[in-house]
């Protein structure tokens, strides 16, 4: 393209906000939107979908797609699904947002919550939650309180408080995935795999904790065919990891331990969604190791240079069990969602790299310790 037909489409975009749309208006005939429903972002969505060449090759499947919801404003999917649950909440008149976290949903709350004045408290599982995300919701001034007990205690209890103050002064919107707004905002993710591939993959990876963005991308999937924007849909194959997994999803378990402390969670509060998923679209929910989870976590930044949280790398870690197993079709498209940034997480990582070489500051002893 020549210089001046470059300037001229910049111009014609006038600026990098016209190039970014705002994710509610560009999807505003899916979402609940009112006149009234404030028009709030922190520039959620939009997220890179990138072809992964060098993993595909190692697992023979060429179309392998990688959906990357680490790069939304709190590092996380959980952004889209917020920002749509607080603007309705402030249409609502809440003055607070409350919810149970795992951590990003934490995170999340806490900057939308910043961002509008909201009064915003998190739960926790005590000591469960990776350093960046309690730091984000610390920072953005959320007022987090740690509990002695799994997540699914904690969104027990944040439930109960939610209903005892309905009728009160206190005006409190609950803002986990059991909330509807949550994954009408979150199935924008599927819309934009469709629009990015030109149609639906032919299988959608993705880690279940909660089981709510599994039901929010079969909604959004769903939605796209319904509007005749699409002709098919995905096979859905979710990974739960198997330290906190009931194989059988939603069969309660005791106290889950994994390294994907993201999905540390026994009984999905949408596991019903999620199951009409798996079998509308003829898929499977299954469980995955700490083993292949790290494995598939330290393959991504290495072999396709993205650094995701260990939850997220759930869903390649499934895909990859089920590529060896020769469940998939090699020539099939296949998308898996990265939920969240590696950054959250440091000391995930910590445990996952070499000690770094240390030299003298010249360039002979640089040379000497890289072995160059
Ligand atoms: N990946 C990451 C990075 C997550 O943080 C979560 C959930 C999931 C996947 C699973 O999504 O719950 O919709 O099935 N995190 C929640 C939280 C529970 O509190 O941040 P889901």
């Amino acid at each position: 393209m020549r210089m001046s037909d470059v300037l001229r489409q910049l111009r014609a975009q006038r600026t990098t906000d016209d190039a970014r749309p705002r994710l509610m208006e560009r999807y505003a005939a899916f979402l609940p939107l009112t006149p009234a429903t404030p028009n709030l972002s922190l520039g959620e969505g939009f997220t890179p979908l990138i072809h992964a060449r060098n993993l595909g090759r190692l697992l023979g499947l060429p179309l392998l797609y990688l959906k990357v919801e680490g790069v939304n404003p709190t590092g996380s999917f959980k952004d889209r699904g917020m920002v749509l649950a607080v603007a309705k909440a402030l249409e609502d008149g809440a003055r607070a947002i409350i919810c149970a976290s795992t951590g990003n949903t934490a995170a999340s709350a806490a900057a939308y919550g910043a961002a509008t004045g909201l009064e915003v408290i998190v739960v926790i599982p005590q000591g469960q939650i990776a350093t960046g995300k309690l730091l984000q919701a610390q920072m953005a001034g959320a007022r987090v309180v740690g509990v002695d007990g799994n997540f699914d205690a904690a969104l027990q209890a944040v439930r109960y408080l939610v209903d005892d103050a309905r009728d009160s002064e206190r005006r409190v919107a609950l803002v986990n995935s059991v909330n509807p707004h949550r994954l009408a905002g979150q199935k924008t993710a599927a819309f934009e795999v469709c629009e990015d591939l030109g149609g639906a993959p032919d299988y959608l990876a993705i880690p279940v904790g909660n089981a709510g963005n599994i039901s929010a991308y079969w909604q959004g999937f769903t939605d796209y065919r319904d509007a005749g924007m699409v002709e098919t849909r995905p096979v859905m194959l979710g990974f739960q990891a198997a330290g906190a997994a009931p194989l059988v999803l939603g069969a309660p378990v005791g106290d889950p331990h994994t390294v994907a402390t993201a999905i540390r969670i026994g009984n999905p509060a949408s596991a019903d969604k999620a199951i009409r998923a798996r079998d509308e679209s003829g898929g499977a929910i299954e469980a995955v190791t700490d083993d292949e989870i790290l494995a598939a976590y330290r393959d991504l930044a290495r072999l396709e240079g993205i650094f995701c949280e260990p939850a997220s790398a759930a869903s390649l870690a499934g895909i990859r069990k089920l590529a060896a197993d020769s469940r998939i079709d090699p020539g099939a498209t296949i998308v898996c969602v990265l939920t969240g940034h590696g950054l959250k997480d440091p000391d995930t990582a910590m445990r996952n790299v070499a000690p770094t070489l240390t030299a003298a500051a010249d360039a002979g002893a640089i040379r000497d310790v890289l072995d160059w």
